[in-house]
């Protein structure tokens, strides 16, 4: 999108032991000489202080994976918005298909935890995404505006939020959409924000995720509106996720 900085964040998911730290430092490494796209890494919530340590004001900057709507409170298990801006976070992933499906996250909820986010100083980064029946039935482009309608609370800015389309079919199997549903995918997305929230609708970056890879990340990130990659299973290596980087 003109005038939109890209973002390659990676969501490390379940994954990761302090031995990835070495990983990290690598990615950091490499992100000082090649800077086409702001950077983000995901890791679990117990390795956010330790790479926050190493990444002090360097190019990647981090975020945490989910957060508790509330600010406090007898929650055991779960971690607010201000734990992970306290550990070194300034993003924070919010309704990624795994958490919808396996602990039954509805929108409704998901935009209470954007909006506590937001009350912690966070950008939320809020997913979005059909499953493969739904395709199949032609429901795609319904249910995935739904889920962006619901999940996101008004006063949305580029700032404080980013948009993630991860076809739920797509993510770690290896299997993309076309590019012309990409772009479709992404050009009605992009009308949604537009007729809520405006000119920052904009500017408010919509990223591609679902099997993005060194080899495909090129063609995904020139179509239209597509301002950059949420990458699972690549993000664990810094030669993968350096090399989606490298498509900016
Ligand atoms: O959030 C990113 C993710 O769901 C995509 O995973 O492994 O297909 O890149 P992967």
């Amino acid at each position: 999108t003109p005038g939109v900085r890209p973002l390659v964040a990676g969501n490390w998911k379940m994954n990761g032991l302090r031995g990835s730290e070495r990983e990290f430092e690598a990615m950091l490494e490499r992100a000082r000489a090649d800077r086409g796209a702001d950077l983000m890494i995901c890791p679990p919530a117990t390795l956010l202080m330790r790479l926050s340590a190493i990444a002090g004001n360097g190019p990647i900057a981090l975020g945490g994976q989910d957060c508790h709507a509330e600010v406090s409170g007898a929650h055991t298990g779960d971690l607010s918005a201000e734990m992970l801006a306290d550990a070194g976070a300034t993003a924070v992933i919010l309704g990624h298909s795994e958490r919808r499906q396996d602990h039954g996250e509805t929108s409704a909820q998901v935009a209470a935890k954007v909006e506590a986010a937001w009350r912690a100083g966070l950008t939320a980064i809020v997913c979005v995404g059909e499953t493969e029946a739904e395709r199949d039935e032609g429901r795609a482009v319904e249910v995935v505006l739904g889920q962006l309608q619901g999940s996101v609370p008004e006063g949305a800015t580029h700032e404080t939020l980013v948009v993630a389309y991860e076809p739920v079919w797509a993510i770690g199997t290896g299997r993309t959409p076309t590019a012309e549903d990409v772009r479709e995918m992404h050009s009605r997305q992009r009308e949604g924000l537009k007729a809520r929230f405006g000119k920052a609708g904009e500017a408010i970056r919509i990223l591609y995720g679902g099997s993005v890879k060194p080899a495909n990340a090129a063609e995904l990130m020139a179509i239209a509106n597509v301002d950059g990659a949420l990458v699972g299973g690549a993000s664990l290596k810094a030669d993968d996720f350096m090399g989606i980087a490298a498509a900016y």
